[in-house]
């Protein structure tokens, strides 16, 4: 019932042509494919955005901004607008990935303040939570990352506007993974939470991606947990056959 979400997150890496290529690539193999059991997601470089939004159009692939400001509009030097996005041909947002929250200092409250704006524009917000490995060795990893989520989700959450992704920073661009039972447990854990935060139909129907090196070869036991709803890609995204190999793999 819900439909898997492969999502590919570009980060800081593209040109043009590049973009022109690999989007127009996986939207002439989505086209090929007939009718397919996954949803497909690029989030590219906001310059790039344009060029990706022409490259799958009519394919059925959704295009994100990979961050947005809280505000409407104003002079906030450097930063995008969610009406932005959206006015570019945007569906998502990805909001509080923890490279974000690294750099940039983004807290909880500034995630949850973002997710607004997004709602506000008509975006959907792919929330981004994890633990680091500290966090996990000190047995914290449950109370971190449900924790986050609560106080990241914007007050009008519902299964339409939010996408959490689970993303431990320790699993991000390293090529270690969790346990598939770690990942089971903490999917589990972030439906309950929605749940309590929400309630119990959207706990139900919101989709609950993991991130962390999924590559072709582990996709399908990361994807397999009953809680795991697709995929945020980071490196492997960047290579056509690499991420239409894991949307394969989505149930
Ligand atoms: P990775 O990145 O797939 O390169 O580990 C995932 C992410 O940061 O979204």
């Amino acid at each position: 019932m819900r439909r898997p979400l492969i999502a590919g997150n570009w980060k800081m890496n593209g040109t043009r042509d590049f973009a022109r290529s690999l989007s127009g690539d996986l939207a002439l193999k989505l086209s090929g494919a007939g009718a397919v059991g996954f949803d497909l997601l690029l989030c590219p470089p906001g310059p790039l955005l344009p060029v990706v939004v022409g490259a799958v159009a009519g394919s059925g692939i959704a295009v994100g901004g990979q961050d947005c400001h809280q505000a409407e509009s104003g002079a906030h030097t450097g930063d995008v607008a969610a009406g932005l996005l959206k006015d570019m041909g945007c569906q998502f947002v990805i909001l509080g990935h923890s490279e974000r929250r690294a750099d940039h200092g983004e807290s909880d409250a500034l995630v949850k303040a973002k997710a607004e704006a997004a709602l506000a524009a008509g975006l959907v917000a792919v929330i981004c939570v994890g633990e680091t490995e500290a966090e996990r060795d000190a047995g914290k990893a449950f109370d971190v990352v449900t924790g986050q989520l609560k106080a990241s989700l914007p007050d009008a959450a519902s299964a339409e506007t939010v996408v959490i992704a689970y993303e431990p920073v320790w699993a991000i661009g390293t090529g270690r993974t969790p346990t598939v039972a770690d990942v089971s447990e903490m999917h589990a854990a972030l439906r309950a939470a929605v749940a309590q935060s929400v309630d119990a139909e959207a706990a139900g129907k919101m989709r609950i991606l993991y991130g962390g090196s999924v590559k072709p070869g582990n996709a399908a036991e990361l994807l397999a947990p009953e809680d795991v709803d697709g995929a945020l890609v980071g490196g492997a995204s960047l290579v056509s056959d690499d991420f239409w190999a894991i949307a394969q793999a989505a149930r």
